[in-house]
């Protein structure tokens, strides 16, 4: 049998889950400030749904996907993304007629078959904000506040914002063109992906990492300079309101991200935390996506990060501590009368809300007291026979080494165990 991890999809263990449980946390409360509704969807989808919400010209489309055929001979896919599920959810609880305007956000796992690498895996974990209803650019600058507020939350700095705006649909049509005068000149020298992107979507070319192409995507115009000045003059107030706010960011032109459903203000928060994989979370408009799939014109905007790559930062990090977990209560026994006397006081202050274990190997005491240190407990309790019987035992204070006898009552246990921290 093969008990070998599918390559790139990651255990987190139990070390490492309070790392989680903090991102997740400012996430959560984040969202709490902003307003933002939860709201969660399936990881699997018909193939179609990101097809066209991302495009076929994309990476992830294109070769990232996991997509299979269900009993019925219908293409699934693993959800690569959140966007696209949350654009299908509004459209089918219909809200585009009833409540056009929703602040969402999500959280899970999602599926994209790419090289794996440090903050760079098959199975990854977002967080995301969808906001739609409207086009006025104080939410776009609220959604890029948004992610600027959790990471202050977390304490996390040496971060900065590229932003930049690729216009509506026929600035992108306009500036696809130049584009495409611009790589035709050089595309003999330019990778086998690149020569495919130019007749596709020359802008996915902006995309490419491959160093022979690098020059070429250097001298390329920036969108920004081909706006209509309508999508002109809604960047500028973005930038006025981030200003108003005194969020720092610094202009992108060729910044264009890899998925086909943007418009107008796209950006990317960059750490420098990452090495090669520095974009800790990356969204923007996609004011024709409802649209795409058959709704009324209904602009939208967001972003997703990845909570591998904010778990790096954490980490390397010392300003963000961990706190411990601890236990309230180690219960170490002996003998048969005592251990039954325990499993049935921690099933009590268990259902009290206290966090209590026993040794369930039968061990000798010292081993059950090396136990309860490991687990950082912050009371012990040894019940003997002795003490069952009696009903009355010393509860110690692990930290001040203190000892007190008390009755073994659940209440009178319960009462120290509150006032002991
Ligand atoms: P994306 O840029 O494809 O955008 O992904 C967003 C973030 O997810 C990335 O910045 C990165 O932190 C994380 N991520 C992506 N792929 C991986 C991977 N293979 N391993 C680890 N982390 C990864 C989107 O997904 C859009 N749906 C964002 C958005 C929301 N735009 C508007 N609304």
């Amino acid at each position: 049998m093969n008990t070998d991890r599918i390559r790139g999809m990651y255990d987190i263990l139990p070390d490492e889950i309070g790392w989680w449980r903090l991102a997740e946390q400012a996430m959560i409360d984040t969202a709490r400030r902003f307003n933002y509704r939860e709201i969660r969807f399936p990881i699997v989808e018909y193939t179609e749904l990101f097809a066209r919400g991302m495009g076929e010209a994309t990476d992830v489309v294109g070769k990232e996907m996991y997509t299979f055929t269900d009993r019925k001979e219908r293409s699934l896919s693993l959800r690569p993304e959140g966007t696209a599920s949350v654009v299908r959810a509004y459209l089918n609880q219909g809200w585009h007629t009833q409540a056009p305007f929703q602040k969402l956000f999500y959280i899970g796992p999602m599926f994209r078959y790419e090289k794996p690498q440090k903050g760079r895996c098959r199975q990854f974990h977002q967080f995301g904000i969808e906001a739609l209803g409207s086009l006025d650019p104080s939410l776009d600058a609220e959604v890029i506040s948004f992610a600027w507020s959790m990471m202050d939350q977390l304490g996390i700095g040496g971060l900065w914002l590229r932003l930049n705006s690729i216009g509506c649909s026929e600035d992108r049509e306009r500036f696809r063109a130049v584009l495409h005068a611009h790589f035709s000149r050089s595309i003999a020298h330019m990778c086998a992906d690149c020569n495919r992107r130019l007749d596709e979507n020359p802008m996915r070319i902006l995309d490419c990492k491959e160093p022979q192409c690098q020059p070429f995507i250097d001298t390329a115009p920036g969108s920004a300079d081909h706006l209509c000045p309508e999508c002109a003059l809604h960047f500028a107030h973005v930038r006025s309101l981030l200003d108003l706010l005194g969020l720092g960011y610094e202009i992108d032109s060729r910044l264009v991200r890899g998925i086909d459903y943007y418009t107008r203000t796209v950006f990317e928060l960059m750490s420098k935390d990452l090495g090669s994989q520095d974009t800790l979370l990356g969204g923007g408009r996609y004011d024709g996506l409802v649209e795409t799939f058959g709704g009324p014109s209904i602009p939208g905007l967001g972003f997703a990060g990845g909570f591998e790559r904010l778990v790096i930062i954490l980490q390397e990090r010392a300003n963000a501590k961990l706190t411990e977990t601890s236990l309230d209560l180690f219960l170490a026994t002996l003998g048969e009368a005592g251990r039954r006397y325990a499993f049935s006081l921690a099933q009590r202050l268990r259902r009290d809300g206290f966090s209590v274990d026993i040794d369930h190997r039968n061990r000798a005491l010292r081993k059950q007291l090396t136990l309860a240190n490991a687990l950082h407990a912050r009371h012990l309790l040894v019940i003997g026979d002795d003490e069952a019987r009696a009903a009355r035992g010393k509860i110690k204070q692990m930290d001040s080494g203190e000892e007190l006898e008390i009755s073994l009552e659940a209440d009178t246990i319960a009462d120290v165990l509150r006032k002991g921290g």
